[in-house]
């Protein structure tokens, strides 16, 4: 028996020497004992591109986010990276959109120019792109179409083409969110290919078809046009099934993996945690966030607080990094 095992198991006072409060009694004393320290380093700051030029217009479902022209864009990251937030997230909402996604390649295309202007303008910010045809298909379903069905091995040429193309313009990071089997495998190999073995893979692993995207999916105009998510997004009531998902990604060589989305999840990132070494993302979605604006607005919460204890819960369950709508805000209160 280890020597810790005994002191785990001998005999502990109880009350009344037991006194947990004795460390509660004074904020240093709390700061001192606390487990889990929110720090803006660790937040991804999601934003949505658009064309045209000065468009800086308000989401409705997602009070505080914003529509941005490439500019603007810039303007933006620069704020939150001066706030102390060291990477964004680009989603792109291009001028056209067909069967195929054909735009998510578009090297002329939101996010490709965003990503250009943002390297020159802000060289030390990290820019990671969002992979995925959902924005760019004119069906809103994240891959290829044979029939109704969504076709999962046509599609990874598309998405690794995607990938390239967002390398090329000099993205720092590639995060696929398709959940196509094998993208993880076809855009590592595209990369590499090309010559941007340097480009690491952010995979959403564990991504699961989630009400909770609906003022994303307003957002960027990809709802699906029919029927839903389900045959590619994992089961809202499946946890062992995240694990394998984050088992195939790391053997197609993700570097990091991702659970999404956070808070009705916890428990899977708690054991995503237990299970790998690698970097863990959660992502703190859309609607997430717009439920506490809301509430927030109608008086209901102390806004400031609640955002803070839920960030400090997803980094308590076992995320080292926090893609969310709250990181600007949050990095301003933390400072
Ligand atoms: C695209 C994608 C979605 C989100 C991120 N990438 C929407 C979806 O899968 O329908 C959701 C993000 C959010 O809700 O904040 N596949």
């Amino acid at each position: 028996m280890s020597l810790l095992h005994h002191f785990n198991n001998a005999p502990q006072a109880g009350f009344p020497q037991l006194r947990l409060r004795r460390m509660r009694r004074s904020a240093e004393l709390r700061s001192m004992v606390r487990e889990t320290r929110l720090d803006p380093a660790h937040f991804i700051y999601p934003l949505f591109v658009v064309e045209g030029e000065g468009i800086r217009r308000e989401i409705p479902a997602m009070p505080g986010q914003f529509h941005l022209s490439v500019d603007e864009l810039v303007r933006e990251a620069a704020s939150a990276f001066a706030e102390g937030v060291p990477a964004v997230l680009l989603f792109g909402i291009p001028a056209t959109k067909d069967p195929r996604g054909t735009s998510a390649a578009d090297p002329q295309g939101p996010v490709a120019r965003a990503v250009r202007e943002l390297k020159r303008e802000l060289p030390r910010l990290l820019v990671v792109t969002d992979v995925c045809l959902c924005e760019y298909t004119d069906h809103g379903h994240c891959g290829l179409l044979d029939g109704q069905q969504v076709d999962n091995d046509a599609t990874l040429p598309v998405l690794a083409e995607t990938a390239l193309a967002h390398a090329r313009a000099g993205a720092d990071m590639v995060a696929p969110s398709d959940m196509m089997d094998g993208r993880v495998q076809a855009i590592r190999a595209r990369l590499d290919q090309e010559g941007f073995d340097r480009i690491p893979i952010l995979a959403y692993a564990a991504k699961f078809a989630s009400a909770f995207y609906g003022p994303f999916r307003e957002a960027a105009q990809s709802a699906p046009q029919f029927g839903d998510r389900r045959s590619y997004q994992m089961d809202p009531a499946n946890r062992r099934e995240a694990l394998r998902e984050v088992q195939a990604d790391l053997q197609e060589g993700a570097d990091l993996v991702m659970v999404k989305p956070a808070l009705a999840f916890l428990d899977v990132l708690r054991e995503v945690r237990d299970e790998v070494t690698c970097p863990l993302a959660a992502y703190n979605v859309s609607g997430e966030y717009s439920m506490v604006k809301a509430a927030a607005r109608m008086g209901w919460i102390d806004e400031r607080a609640v955002t803070l204890e839920i960030l400090t819960g997803i980094k308590r369950a076992g995320a080292d990094l926090i893609l969310t709508y709250h990181a600007r805000e949050a990095a301003r209160w933390l400072a």
